[in-house]
This record gives structure tokens, C-alpha cells and sequence, in this order.
């Protein structure tokens, strides 16, 4: 087994990727989560080569600087000036430590490789006792590639670009995926031959191939699908690598257990994770350390990042981002729930609710128009409609405080910091700049009054008026007299 670790791995990145026309590298598009590059350096990283090296050249900060960020990582070396894959090659082992054993050598844009492929090539190459073997790809349109021209009796004798091929050579239908693996010691006397002589003047990585044939070295070569080797070079192959990769994770999560409606419009990264028996709806998207537990329901038209689902949850159009949403609690349609959010067992954010920074205990309700910021609620209290937490003075943010079992009414302006005690109500309306106490009804709006005859008298004739007068002349008659009803309490829409 040992003779199948690497003693290095090389991942060429340097090149300028022009048909992107973007200000980004090439590389660092992402997909699914993961850039393209970091997606082969966790594809290759549980070969456990001894050193990993990132060819870099083209917008060599941003790539340096992303190989800082990430875990999965290798060392950079730089190429200069790009004079083809074979300098870059070069290059790279000038900069490696070991003097034997297997390189494996990959292009950083080919983010839907998987281990067990380069395993299975690492197998090959061992078995073969080979100085290289190439994967390569069967392609329906292999046009731009770099074909594989094998011998009568099968055996690999040259990659010829396109560029330099015959017509009958451009027939084949068999490409190099720029994937290979090499015993070191003889790919560097390999590459010390290659020249410029070809139609882009470059030193092709894909000669060293011609070479070692010519050289009576054994060139083994392995066939992975073009599902795994699919390379990005436009926007077009970047959408149809995402896509391939969409389609993997979510048949990985179905097969977990995991009910997804539509696994067309269904999208998630490489870190989302999911229980068994949760349920994803169209139109949704999860992002990030996003987890969704058994039972749970989300979308449609949905979007997580960061955001956790308990068990038996729902979450229905809605937008949530670094959030935290409890066992049997209910969010949305149309909620936005912001960083900081924790929603209790069975709590609910309604229609038209933002949350942030704001912890709501259990089974507490924010049924509908609200913004709840820097907040902290109690147990089983209801928080009427349109109450606005007002946080923020124009220059610091401020914390608000809700006790258990308090009902807030509709239209509450909580003007923080404040407190409502356990078990306090406000009137509708209100605009509360006060503590209020345990148990108190806090009331802090304007008394109503009523200019009797307003109407009939400065809009006459208006069809208020004629219904005044209707309303008038009828409580006047004593036998159309109704009960008028009792109603004197504090209203709060809502559950
Ligand atoms: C290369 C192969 C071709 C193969 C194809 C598969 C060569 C000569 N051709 O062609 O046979 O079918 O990949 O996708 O190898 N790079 C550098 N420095 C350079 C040049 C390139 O780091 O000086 C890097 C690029 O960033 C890229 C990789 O090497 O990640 C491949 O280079 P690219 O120019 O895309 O090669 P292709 O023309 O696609
Ligand atoms: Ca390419």
C-alpha cells in the first residue's frame, strides 16, 4: 500500500483561464461551496502525498492568498511567465523535496475528480511498475483536447494537441484529462527534453509521454468518465460542472435518506448536512454549515447559509443566514432571519418578521410583520402584530428584553434598551421607552377623543356624510335601537 502514497502531489494553476473575462482567477470560481481548485485539492488530500505544490501564476495573490484560507492546502510556486505545462511541471519539481517516488500531477479547474479515481490510477501505475499513467476521457466532442494516439495492440504512444494533430489523429475520440501519475525521477529527465517545437511554442507536459515511449518506459493509462474529469474554461463548463456537482450531492443526501422534491432546482454546497427523513422542496438552496434534522421541512423557495433546522421544523420561503431554528418551530412564508437568530422549540416567525441577533424562547410566537433585533424573549409570549424592537438610536444598538408569557400588542414600538417583565402586556399602539413591570399593562400612546358631528358638518354631502346621517337618524328612531357591544379590551392580532 505504501508504494501507492505519493511522494507529491502537483496541482498546475498558473494559467490565465482568459475565456472567464473575470477579475477573479479561474481557479477561485466556486462551486457547490469550494472553489474549483480547493475541490481537487480535497479530491487528492487523502492520498496523504508528503508535500502538496500549487503552481501559480496569472493573479497569483488572490490564489496565494486563497491557498492561506482554506484547510485542505498546498504550497505555492511560482511560475513566472506560463510557457506551457510542462514548465509549470518543471517548476514545480525544482521546488520538491523528494528525488523518487510518484508524482501525481493535476490541473487545478477540474473539480468533479474524485479519490477513488486517483486511487485507481495510483493502483495502475503500481501495478505497471510505470513511468506514467494518464487518465484520460472518451468524449462524444473532443475537440480541444489533447487525443490519445495508441499503437495497434492498444498501448498508449503519444498525446498530440489539437493543435498538432493530423486529421485522422483529430478522429480519436479518446482525450488526456491533464491527469496523470509519473515516477518522479523519470519525469524530471523527461521534462529537461521537452521543447518549444509545436504550434503554441510552449514545453507540453503531454510530449514527456512521446518521450518515455521512445525511451521503452511502460505508459499505462486508465479511463475515468467525463463526469469526473470535465474541465472549466468558460462560464458555459463552469455552470455544467456546478450542475454535475449539484446532482452528486443531492443523489448522495437521497440516498442517505433524504426526501428532495426536485432535485433540479434543489441546491447545496459540500458542507451542508442532512438527517434522514427531512424534507427539501423545490427552489431551495442550502449553503454553507447549513443542517437540517429528521422531520424538518424546508422550502419551497427557500434559502439557508449557516442556519440550522431542528427536528420536525418548517421553513417556507424564507431567507435565513447564521440562524438557529428550534424543534417543531415554524418560520415564514417570507421571513429573514439574520445572524444571531435562535428560535425555541415550536417559536414561530411569521409573514413578513426580520430577526436578528435575537434569542426567542420556547413556543413563542412572532406571527406577522415584525422586526425583532437584539432581543431577548421569554417563553410563550406573543408579540402582536407590526411591533418594531426599535434598536438602534442612530448611533449604538441596544438590547431589548421580553419575560415569559408576556403579550406584546400590535403596533408596540419597544424602544430599547427596555424590559416587559414575565407576564406584562402592551397596548396596541404603544410607544414604550419605559420598563414595565411583571404583570403590568404598559400603555404609552396618545388618549383617543372624538369631534362629534365633523363629518355631517365639514364634508357635507359626501357619502360620509350621507352615511353619518343614515347612522344618525337611525339611533335617533328608539325602534331600530341596537345593544351596543361591551368591548373594552386591548387587541392584538394574531395567535
Ligand atoms: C491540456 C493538455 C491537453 C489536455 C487538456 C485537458 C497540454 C499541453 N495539453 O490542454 O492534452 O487534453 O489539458 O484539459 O498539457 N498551466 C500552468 N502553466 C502554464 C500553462 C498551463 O500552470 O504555463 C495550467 C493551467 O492553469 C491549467 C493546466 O495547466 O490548470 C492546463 O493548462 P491549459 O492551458 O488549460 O491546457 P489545455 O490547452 O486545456
Ligand atoms: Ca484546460
Amino acid at each position: 500500500m505504501t508504494d501507492r502514497v505519493p511522494a507529491a502531489v502537483v496541482v498546475l494553476a498558473a494559467g490565465e483561464g482568459k475565456r472567464m473575462r473575470s477579475e477573479l482567477a479561474k481557479v477561485l470560481h466556486a462551486i457547490c461551496g469550494r472553489s474549483l481548485l480547493e475541490h481537487v485539492l480535497v479530491a487528492a488530500s487523502p492520498l496523504a502525498a508528503q508535500e502538496t505544490l500549487v503552481v501559480v501564476g496569472h493573479m497569483r495573490e488572490q490564489v496565494i492568498h486563497h491557498l492561506d484560507d482554506i484547510d485542505q492546502s498546498g504550497t505555492p510556486v511560482v511560475q513566472e511567465a506560463q510557457e506551457g505545462t510542462g514548465h509549470a511541471t518543471r517548476i514545480a519539481l525544482d521546488a520538491a523535496g523528494a528525488s523518487d517516488g510518484t508524482v501525481v500531477v493535476l490541473p487545478g479547474d477540474v473539480p468533479l475528480i474524485t479519490t477513488e479515481t486517483l486511487q485507481a490510477m495510483l493502483q495502475r501505475h503500481a501495478e505497471t511498475n510505470a513511468a506514467a499513467t494518464l487518465l484520460t476521457s472518451k468524449l462524444a466532442d473532443p475537440s480541444g483536447y489533447g487525443r490519445i494516439v495508441r499503437t495497434q495492440d492498444g498501448q498508449v504512444s503519444a498525446i498530440v494537441e489539437e493543435r498538432d494533430a493530423t486529421e485522422t489523429q483529430r478522429q480519436i475520440d479518446e482525450v488526456g484529462t491533464s491527469i496523470y501519475a509519473f515516477d518522479i525521477a523519470k519525469l524530471r529527465a523527461a521534462l529537461a527534453r521537452v521543447t518549444t517545437d509545436n504550434a503554441q511554442g510552449e514545453e507540453y507536459l503531454t510530449d514527456v509521454i512521446g518521450l518515455m515511449v521512445g525511451d521503452g518506459d511502460v505508459v499505462a493509462a486508465i479511463t475515468a468518465p467525463a463526469t469526473e474529469t470535465l474541465g472549466v474554461n468558460d462560464r458555459v463548463q463552469l455552470a455544467q460542472v456546478r450542475r454535475a456537482m449539484r446532482d452528486r450531492i443531492v443523489e448522495h443526501w437521497m440516498r442517505e435518506g433524504v426526501t428532495i422534491i426536485d432535485p433540479q432546482t434543489t441546491w447545496m454546497g459540500v458542507r451542508v448536512t442532512l438527517e434522514p427523513d427531512c424534507v427539501i422542496h423545490q427552489n431551495t438552496q442550502l449553503h454553507g454549515a447549513t443542517h437540517i434534522a429528521a422531520f424538518a421541512e424546508v422550502g419551497p423557495d427557500s434559502t439557508l447559509r449557516n442556519t440550522t433546522v431542528g427536528r420536525g421544523a418548517t421553513v417556507i420561503k424564507s431567507h435565513c443566514t447564521g440562524a438557529e431554528v428550534g424543534p417543531e418551530a415554524k418560520v415564514g412564508p417570507f421571513a429573514y432571519l439574520r445572524p444571531g437568530t435562535s428560535l425555541g422549540r415550536g417559536a414561530k416567525a411569521g409573514a413578513f418578521t426580520e430577526l436578528k441577533n435575537a434569542r426567542v424562547g420556547e413556543d413563542s410566537k412572532i406571527p406577522h410583520l415584525s422586526y425583532v433585533g437584539d432581543a431577548e424573549i421569554g417563553d410563550r409570549a406573543n408579540i402582536g402584530a407590526a411591533t418594531i424592537f426599535v434598536n438602534y438610536d442612530g448611533v449604538d444598538k441596544h438590547d431589548t428584553k421580553v419575560g415569559n408569557d408576556a403579550r406584546v400588542g400590535s403596533d408596540t414600538m419597544l424602544v430599547a434598551p427596555v424590559e416587559i417583565g414575565d407576564g406584562a402586556y402592551t397596548a396596541a399602539g404603544s410607544v414604550i421607552t419605559e420598563d414595565v413591570p411583571p404583570g403590568a399593562m404598559g400603555v404609552g400612546r396618545a388618549k383617543q377623543r372624538n369631534v362629534e358631528g365633523w363629518v355631517e358638518k365639514r364634508r357635507p354631502d359626501s357619502p360620509a356624510a350621507h352615511a353619518a346621517r343614515k347612522a344618525r337618524e337611525q339611533s335617533e328612531s328608539p325602534a331600530t335601537m341596537e345593544p351596543t357591544s361591551p368591548v373594552e379590551s386591548e387587541h392584538e392580532a394574531g395567535e
